[in-house]
């Protein structure tokens, strides 16, 4: 009795929601005057309830189930269909007196996690997270899962990702780069000056970043940039992608490599199918493969070789008092240090999987239940200690730095290392596959490779599952090596031992 057609009409007129909604946010990060705060969030809420409740519809599930009984949709309608079914679940399995409880226990959370912030003290902290844990076990049995309730949480974020696959991958991540940094010798960065750390004017970095955006294929009629406090990339529509930077005068790394990172998030939206705009066709992949496009432009592409050759000479033209002097290889190895250190956010690409991996087995065992709360602290500070050799000397340094779990947030942390491993194995595969791939980048000429990442990754949305995708794109599942490769290529000659 429902025809495709009204599918796509009732999903794009969510869309049209959930966009305005994203609307909101952008300009509450943006522009928004600080006392627009109190009406913003009501505003936000209204609209985000709309948009839940138009999803959530008897409406919903008739066109849904009317359209799978037919039999006359094409493949890539069956598929959108499918997968709208599988949101819909998802969003009605919790009943709406549970939701409800998890969201006064994640605001009540959120307030005595700023408290314990300003306090330094995380036993602040500790009834209330013991809450929202054993929400989430709740919300796991929920759910269901086959082998541990962590399983179904991590499926929130990366579709058909098990902790059984990720114990594996992350477990031999681990070592390995435990491995790895014991190889090299970072006590000469110490006494090094680092060039990137000096004034840098504003105007400046900001019309470099600018210049790069263009570069390397992102669309200014369909997007901009502003600043914003923490960087970010919001999309309305394949045809209208924005992003955000802030610019840190006293370092230059601050602004440049976070335009790269947003550019790669916003490449990826900017390549969705506008015809599939607001059905899961449409869509991104996930929040790992996401994170792979990301991580890809910033990494694989900003902190190699070929990115010095190109706008090194360029960067000193721009900023002659700064880099005047500066070596192309000095240059190089700055954009390229490590050294272990507290913060996830302010790590090196390096040791910020130890700094995944440490949140990713502290949250598994609790929603496993295995320990509490209250154990949490001595266990992190523990795991510092062993896989990142250092002391935690304050709880803000340790564990109450991110705002996650705060925001009853887990299984949410292994979709950014996810990112990067994906990263790493899909450039291998582009490097392959592509003839003269590197000659390319030499040039700044950054075409064939966004063209590849277009037709393999960006044009079919979440058609596939992550891991499938992985398959498809690159010929198998994904494989840590290639990431161990392609660090210990760079830094074990930046960093050689004597
Ligand atoms: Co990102």
């Amino acid at each position: 009795m429902y025809k495709y057609t009204d599918y796509v009409s009732h999903l794009q007129r969510i869309a049209d929601v959930n966009c305005a909604t994203a609307l909101l946010h952008w300009d509450l990060e943006v522009y928004m005057p600080k006392g627009g705060a109190a009406f913003r969030s009501q505003q936000i809420s209204t609209l985000a309830g709309m948009a839940h409740e138009m999803f959530t519809s008897e409406k919903t599930q008739k066109i849904l189930h009317s359209l799978l009984d037919g039999n006359n949709l094409s493949g890539p309608e069956r598929r959108n269909v499918e997968l709208t079914l599988w949101d819909y679940q998802r969003e009605v399995k919790l009943d709406k007196d549970f939701v409800e409880r998890q969201a006064t226990a994640r605001s009540e959370a959120f307030n005595k996690w700023m408290e314990a912030r300003e306090a330094n003290d995380y036993a602040v902290f500790v009834p209330q997270l013991q809450t929202l844990i054993d929400l989430a076990r709740q919300e796991a049995d929920m759910r269901r899962y086959e082998a541990e309730p962590y399983d179904a949480l991590l499926d929130l974020y990366e579709r058909g990702l098990r902790a059984a696959f990720l114990d594996k991958l992350f477990g031999e991540s681990r070592d390995k780069i435990i491995d790895l940094v014991s190889e090299l010798n970072l006590t000469s960065l110490v006494e090094t000056p680092n060039t990137l750390k000096q004034q840098y004017p504003k105007d400046a970095q900001w019309d470099f970043g600018i210049e790069l955006l263009k570069a390397l294929g992102y669309d200014f009629n369909t997007g901009r940039q502003d600043i914003s406090p923490h960087p970010f990339t919001i999309a309305f529509s394949p045809q209208d992608v924005r992003v955000t930077t802030r610019v840190k005068e006293d370092d230059f790394l601050t602004m440049t490599w976070s335009c790269m990172h947003e550019a790669g998030h916003a490449l990826y939206e900017q390549g969705l199918p506008s015809e599939q705009y607001g059905l899961p066709l449409g869509t991104s992949a996930s929040l790992g493969i996401h994170e792979s496009q990301s991580r890809l432009w910033e990494n694989h592409v900003g902190r190699s070789r070929s990115f010095v050759k190109v706008w090194f000479p360029e960067l000193q033209e721009r900023f002659p008092e700064n880099l005047g002097d500066v070596t192309p290889d000095a240059f190089y190895r700055d954009i390229n240090r490590i050294q272990p250190n507290l913060i996830r956010t302010e790590a090196d690409e390096l040791h910020y999987h130890l700094h995944v991996i440490i949140r990713y087995e502290i949250e598994r065992a609790c929603i496993n239940g295995n320990v509490s709360a209250g154990e949490l602290k001595d266990l992190w500070n523990a795991k510092y200690k062993e896989y990142l050799g250092l002391d935690v000397p304050d709880d803000n340094r340790g564990i109450l730095q991110d705002v996650h779990w705060a925001h009853g947030s887990f299984g949410y942390f292994p979709t950014y290392s996810l990112g990067s491993f994906y990263a790493a194995q899909f450039y291998h595969a582009a490097s392959n596959r592509i003839n003269g791939l590197e000659e390319d980048l030499e040039q700044g000429n950054y075409t064939r490779l966004l063209d590849w990442l277009r037709q393999n990754i960006h044009c079919h949305g979440r058609e596939l599952l992550p891991g499938d995708l992985c398959r498809a794109v690159t010929g198998e599942i994904l494989n840590i090596d290639y990431f161990i490769d392609y660090a210990r290529d760079k830094y074990s000659t930046l960093y050689a031992r004597d």
